[in-house]
């Protein structure tokens, strides 16, 4: 597919001077800086429903949502409205001790989205806060009533929970947590369930619901060695991101919320990407029936047109402190911002009126079919995910599932697929902090157009990169 011409937004001296500046002076996240030493910035100026489109005027289909956030598209003019509305009105008031009326709306709607009685919305500003502030109402919940032990959390292998220091704490990628420790005490880690790479008899025997039980039996595990009484909190993604989209095999999220019961455990579930649209309801955990005690939600609640996080806790959490003079001591300046949480009612009122879960329920048969024609080219493994989030993890021998080493990996992804998916039209995400894997998540308006596209510029450079090696 030929990119549809546009016109080219920056005469060349203003584009070198953007690429110098970005050079001298932007910070970019994650971000290998000598990488731009030679080659130029990526400057992304203008996005419209599933594409984007770089300051040399080049269109490219955005198969990740920006970073699994922009689940309405980009371009909505009605989302640039209320913001601007909001802003003329009231841009700025905390939410300290007072309150605004996008934030009740919004807290009031998000609350009847979320399962059973989660029903108190504590609003941050982005999905690691959201996580931090769950965090620490477990530990603050548990102080308040009479279990002052209880502060420890446990999550999963290679799952991403945040960059702050004690999200940073919980999430399980050693390699980005290294340069910082040491970190919040008190954090512990188990199996996750990537079910390609399962462990004996699972691998030999094939049985998806044995393995989900061994899976969550690991949870109870790690909390009768840590020692009930000192644990508060499980942290579990419904679909585990990092590692290339792990569902949770059948059963698994119900034998997690028995064992957290029987042990006085909190479930949180990390939605920050798996709620607003991506696996088609508005929370992962009404996907897979479970009951959370807390859901940390960020990203696809505004579609990223304003920064905005949220952390829903159940009635039974926010007890507690409804009586005398306790408090939760803990906010942030921008956490329910008027403009984000204007924004994010108007987000809301666009999933309505399209219908945006149906349609990704009604469609979500036709991506995983689109993209498991992938699975005739020699360097791919596994096409897995849920909903329109999904993961392709490369392997170096199919029959054995060999990976790559380090090396190699770092010479495939680093060295060829970013760049070439990117350059064939493509914006997503090559991932190694798991497996190889490249990662989709597209708008959550996209079709079967998009999803052909998906597939053929996957399809043209994963052939490319397998001659590579
Ligand atoms: C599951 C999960 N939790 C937390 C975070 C942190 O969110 P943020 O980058 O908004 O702080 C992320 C970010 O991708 C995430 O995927």
């Amino acid at each position: 597919m030929t990119a549809e011409p546009t016109p080219v937004p920056f005469d060349d001296e203003t584009y070198a001077g953007l690429q110098k500046s970005a050079r001298e002076h932007l910070w970019m996240h994650f971000t290998r800086m000598s990488s731009y030493e030679q080659a130029d910035v990526p400057i992304i100026v203008r996005g419209e429903g599933a594409y984007i489109y770089d300051a040399k005027g080049r269109r490219y289909l955005d198969a990740l949502a920006g970073l699994f956030v922009s689940q309405v598209g980009h371009g909505r003019q009605e989302l640039a409205d209320a913001a601007a509305k909001q802003s003329g009105e009231l841009a700025f008031f905390p939410l300290w001790s007072y309150a605004h009326p996008q934030a009740i709306t919004l807290a009031e709607r998000v609350a009847n989205y979320a399962p059973g009685d989660l029903n108190r919305v504590f609003f941050t500003s982005g999905g690691g806060e959201a996580v931090e502030t769950a965090w620490k109402l477990a530990k603050n919940y548990f102080k308040l009533t009479g279990k002052p032990m209880k502060h420890k959390v446990i999550s999963r292998a290679v799952a991403y929970h945040g960059t702050t220091q004690g999200a940073l704490s919980i999430t399980g990628v050693p390699a980005l947590k290294a340069v910082f420790e040491p970190l919040v005490p008190s954090t512990f880690r188990v199996p996750n369930t990537n079910f390609y790479r399962a462990p004996e008899p699972f691998s030999e025997s094939g049985d998806l619901e044995a393995f989900g039980r061994w899976a969550a039996d690991q949870i109870e595990v790690a909390i009768q060695n840590e020692g009930a009484d000192t644990v508060a909190a499980v942290f579990l993604e419904p679909v585990q991101n990092a590692g290339g989209c792990f569902p949770p095999p059948p059963g698994y999220f119900q034998r997690v919320r028995e064992i957290c019961d029987r042990h006085d455990v909190l479930l949180v579930s990390d939605e920050v990407i798996c709620a607003f649209g991506r696996l088609g309801h508005m929370f992962g955990a009404e996907r897979y029936g479970y009951q959370p005690d807390m859901i940390t939600c960020a990203k696809g609640l505004t579609s990223g047109y304003a920064p905005l996080g949220a952390m829903i806790a159940s009635d039974r959490l926010m007890e507690p402190f409804l009586s005398g003079s306790t408090s939760f001591a803990h906010g942030y300046t921008f956490g329910g911002h008027p403009v984000s949480t204007a924004v994010a009612n108007a987000n809301l009122d666009i999933f309505e009126r399209e219908g945006l879960n149906r349609h990704v329920l009604e469609n979500q048969d036709a991506f995983r079919a689109t993209l498991e024609k992938l699975n005739d080219l020699p360097i791919v493994g596994d096409v897995r995910g849920e909903g329109y989030f999904y993961g392709i993890e490369m392997v170096k021998d199919k029959a054995t599932k060999e990976t790559f080493d380090d090396a190699e990996s770092e010479k495939l992804l680093r060295g060829f697929l970013s760049k070439a998916l990117f350059d064939a039209g493509l914006y997503c995400r090559a991932d190694d902090r798991g497996d190889p894997v490249i990662q989709l998540s597209p708008p959550l308006t996209c079709g079967q157009e998009h999803f052909d596209e998906i597939e053929q510029k996957l399809r043209g450079v994963l052939e490319e990169a397998w001659t590579k090696l």
